[in-house]
């Protein structure tokens, strides 16, 4: 790979210890993927947050970093961690594990990482714009950032995220290049998807399809009639979980989709494969919930305000979390949405999800709108899924 004299500076560790092996993880990986040279990145958003994930070792890791000098050149937010970082005795945490995760931020935190942990960085002011190279490694916000913002992200992992932010570099390959980011596969769409839980469902239908090429497509969809925020952020969530996918065109909603003339190769989807999906998602619907959970990927504060709205004057008979990004949450607080929510006895749970919580076992049936929190609950948590729309999933806390 072709250096600059600084990049050459980091790598023979004139910068510290930390920038040091940050630029040898990047070096390692430009040279296995051919990457030529570095690109400067803008942008990072950091995976491998909660320490039920990390463990020892990845704390560990972490603490070398900082202790070695580590300092982020550009901004870095961090996704989900495994408990509200204010709340976490309300949702059942346990003192072992927070003084844990409390490690685990307090490392990023000497390194400059702004501790803001949430899936949706795009929400909260980590907004990449059009053609801006970044270096993302939570597969939904890839997926988004690239796809929906036009940005240039590869799917990172925690380490190689991590030491972009520590040298402001990532290698030049993959989307970060014009040519790979061109469609192979048309997908027309033959059926009417809304709202989150049927653009979930639709990611999954769609990544399960990629899943039978041996070299993953990028898709090209024709015929989505309109899609909201919420419901792209909910299909970005589920292709990339279930495909893999890290960008996608729609035509008429994504901003490269007009640079491409639709592939030859081409799937279509019907209305039934798209109920079908649905059903395969609705593992236990003749079983008790448990368990209710909103927010995956985090919620807007659109999102949060339908669910005060549903739930003003109501009770909820089932723990209810509702999870998000903590600046959304205090603008709901300020929005007066926060008293309504918590009046019904459902919990915030931001700065954390379903998923990365250490809540295995706790809860038998979860419900949900999301299709990726549904993988992961049966995966991860062992949790049995019901899958219904936004609304639907508010009411089943109430009834
Ligand atoms: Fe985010 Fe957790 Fe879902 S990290 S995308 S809410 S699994």
């Amino acid at each position: 790979m072709q250096l600059t004299p600084e990049e050459q500076e980091m790598l023979d560790g004139r910068h510290g210890r930390a920038t040091q092996k940050a630029m040898q993880i990047l070096a390692a990986l430009g040279t296995i993927y051919g990457a030529e040279r570095m690109i400067p990145v803008t942008s990072v958003q950091i995976a491998g947050v909660s320490y039920d994930n990390l463990g020892e070792a990845g704390l560990q890791f972490l603490s070398e970093m900082a202790n070695g000098g580590g300092k982020v050149r550009v901004l870095a937010t961090l996704n989900p961690a495994g408990m509200d970082m204010e709340n976490w005795q309300a949702l059942g945490i346990p003192a072992d594990f927070a003084e844990n995760q409390g490690r685990v931020i307090e490392a990023f935190a000497r390194m400059g990482v702004v501790t803001t942990c949430t899936c949706t960085p795009y929400l909260i002011g980590n907004v990449p714009h059009f053609g801006e190279h970044i270096a993302w490694a939570e597969s939904s916000a890839v997926c988004f950032a690239n796809s929906v913002l036009g940005a240039r992200s590869n799917r990172e992992g925690g380490p190689s995220a991590l030491a972009a932010a520590l040298t402001g570099r990532t290698p030049a390959y993959g989307l970060h290049l014009d040519e790979k980011r061109q469609p192979d596969l048309t997908v027309q769409l033959k059926a009417r998807p809304k709202g989150t839980h049927e653009f979930g469902a639709l990611g999954k239908i769609i990544g399960q399809k990629m899943e039978a090429y041996e070299r993953k497509p990028i898709p090209y969809i024709l015929g989505i009639e309109g899609a909201g925020l919420e419901e792209l952020k909910s299909f970005c969530a589920s292709l990339a979980t279930y495909g893999g996918a890290a960008l996608f065109h729609m035509e008429g909603v994504t901003p490269e989709a007009a640079r491409f003339p639709p592939p030859e190769a081409s799937l279509s989807i019907t209305q039934a494969e798209l109920q079908a999906a649905i059903r395969s998602l609705n593992l236990a619907e003749e079983e008790a919930v448990d368990f209710v959970s909103l927010g995956c990927p985090h919620l807007s504060i659109q999102e949060i305000a339908r669910i005060a709205e549903l739930l003003r004057g109501k009770k909820v008979t089932k723990e209810f979390w509702i999870t998000t990004a903590r600046p959304t949450k205090q603008i709901a607080d300020r929005m007066g949405y926060t008293q309504i929510i918590e009046a019904s006895g459902a919990k915030f749970a931001a700065d954390t999800c379903c998923v990365v919580a250490p809540i295995q076992g706790r809860f038998q049936v979860m419900a949900t709108d999301s299709a990726k929190a549904c993988y992961y609950a049966a995966g991860k948590n062992k949790f049995k899924t019901v899958f219904k729309s936004f609304d639907e999933v508010v009411l089943e806390a109430i009834s």
